[in-house]
C-alpha cells in the first residue's frame, strides 16, 4: 500500500507486533518514536494524547488490536475472542468524546465475529488486513476533504484553526489543515491564526509546527485573541476539526471551538467543520448526548510553567471538548462534500447516498 508508506505519525513496526506512534507531547522540541507492545502501553499512549486527533486514535486502536490479537496463543474462538474483546474495551474506556475510536475498535470486532467459521490464525491475518485499510482509507478520505475544503477558499485568504486537525492528527493531510497542506503543495498561499489551545497547547505546539515546517505562512495568538484578529478582517475562513458530530449536524472538537464559531458569526466569517463521515455519530441525536472527556486539573493549573499558575487548592473545571450548535456551522466538509443546512436532513441524505462501514 503505497499511499502508507510516508506516514510517519502512526504504523505498524516491520515485525509487526508494535505500534509505532511519534510521540506528539515531546511536539515540537523532540521528534521521538515510541513502541506499543501492550494494552497499558497504547492506552496510556491514547488517555495522555501522545498519539492524538480523532483519526489517529482511530488508527492506533486499529493497530493495536492486531498486535493484542497476535499475542493471544489458543486456537481455540471463544477463548480468543474472550480475550481480545476484554482488551477491545479497555482501550475504548481511555478516551470517550472522538468516535473514531470505538468506531475503529468495533470495525475491527466485526473482522473476528463476521469469521468466526475461521481458525485463529486466519483471523489475527484478517485483523491485519482491516487495520491496514482503516488506515489506507484515511489518507484518501483527508484528500478528498481537503479538495472539498480547498474548493471554499481562495488563493491569499487568511483563515483561523483550532487545536490540530492536520497530518499528526490523521494520517496525511489532516482535515482542517488539508486544505492548506494541499493549496500550499499547488502553490497557494494562506495566512493562517493559529490558536494556542488552552490548556494542552495543540495549536502552538502541533499546528504552528506542522505549518511551519510545510512552508504555510502561520502567526500563533493566544485564545482570547482570536476576536481581534477577526475584528481586524484577518480572517476569511474557520476551519475546525471536530471529534464527534451529531445527527443534527452539533459537533463536538477541543474546547474553545464554539467560542471560535460564536466570534465567526458575530463577524459574518464562514466557520467550516472537516471530518471524515467516520465522525458522525448517528445514534447521537443531538450535542447534548455527547459525552465530553473531563481531565486532569493539572493541566490547568501547572502543566507547561515553570511554577504552578495558581494555588494547589484552587478549583479548577478542565474538560477537553465542547460542542459546536449547528446553527453555527456554515458548512461540514466530508470526504463526500460539503453538507450545509438544515444538517438532520442532509447528513441523513448523505449516508443513504454513501452507507456507513
Ligand atoms: O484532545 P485532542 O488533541 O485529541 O483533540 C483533537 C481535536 O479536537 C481535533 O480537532 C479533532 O480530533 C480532529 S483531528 C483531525
Amino acid at each position: 500500500m503505497n499511499e502508507l508508506e510516508n506516514v510517519r505519525n502512526v504504523r505498524l513496526n516491520e515485525a509487526g507486533d508494535k505500534v509505532l506512534i511519534l510521540d506528539q507531547e515531546k511536539l515540537p522540541n523532540v521528534e521521538e518514536y515510541l513502541e506499543l507492545g501492550n494494552a497499558e502501553e497504547l492506552y496510556d499512549a491514547i488517555f495522555r494524547l501522545k498519539v492524538r486527533g480523532a483519526p489517529a486514535i482511530g488508527i492506533c486502536a486499529g493497530y493495536g488490536m492486531y498486535v493484542l490479537a497476535k499475542q493471544i496463543e489458543t486456537e481455540d474462538f471463544d477463548t480468543f475472542y474472550k480475550e481480545w474483546k476484554e482488551k477491545k474495551d479497555y482501550l475504548d474506556s481511555s478516551r470517550p468524546t472522538a468516535v473514531n475510536l470505538s468506531w475503529a475498535l468495533n470495525r475491527m470486532e466485526k473482522v473476528v465475529l463476521n469469521h468466526r467459521e475461521q481458525s485463529v490464525a486466519e483471523i489475527k491475518e484478517l485483523l491485519l488486513a482491516e487495520s491496514r485499510m482503516i488506515q489506507a482509507e484515511d489518507v484518501q478520505m483527508c484528500k478528498a476533504i481537503s479538495e472539498h475544503g480547498l474548493s471554499l477558499l481562495k488563493d491569499g485568504d487568511g483563515v483561523l484553526t483550532h487545536c490540530n486537525a492536520g497530518p499528526l492528527a490523521t494520517s496525511k493531510y489532516g482535515t482542517a489543515l488539508g486544505p492548506l497542506m494541499l493549496g500550499k503543495e499547488r502553490g497557494m498561499e494562506f495566512h493562517v491564526f493559529a490558536d494556542e489551545t488552552r490548556p494542552l497547547l495543540q495549536g502552538a505546539r502541533l499546528t504552528a509546527y506542522e505549518l511551519q515546517k510545510a512552508g504555510v505562512d502561520v502567526t500563533l495568538i493566544c485564545d482570547n485573541m482570536a476576536g481581534l484578529v477577526m475584528k481586524n478582517g484577518w480572517v476569511d475562513a474557520c476551519l475546525v476539526g471536530c471529534d464527534r458530530i451529531a445527527a443534527n449536524g452539533d459537533a463536538a472538537n477541543k474546547i474553545g471551538t464554539s467560542v471560535v464559531a460564536v466570534l465567526a458569526k458575530y463577524y459574518h466569517i464562514p466557520f467550516y467543520v472537516l471530518g471524515p463521515t467516520s465522525t458522525i455519530d448517528m445514534h447521537c441525536p443531538t450535542g447534548e448526548d455527547i459525552t465530553i472527556e473531563l481531565r486532569d486539573p493539572e493541566e490547568i493549573r501547572s502543566r507547561f510553567y515553570e511554577e504552578p499558575q495558581a494555588l494547589a487548592e484552587v478549583k479548577c473545571y478542565n474538560p477537553a471538548f465542547d460542542v459546536t450548535p449547528h446553527e453555527l456551522i456554515t458548512g461540514i466538509v466530508t470526504e463526500h462534500g460539503v453538507i450545509r443546512a438544515p444538517f438532520q436532513e442532509n447528513i441523513a441524505k448523505m449516508f443513504q447516498e454513501h452507507p456507513a462501514k
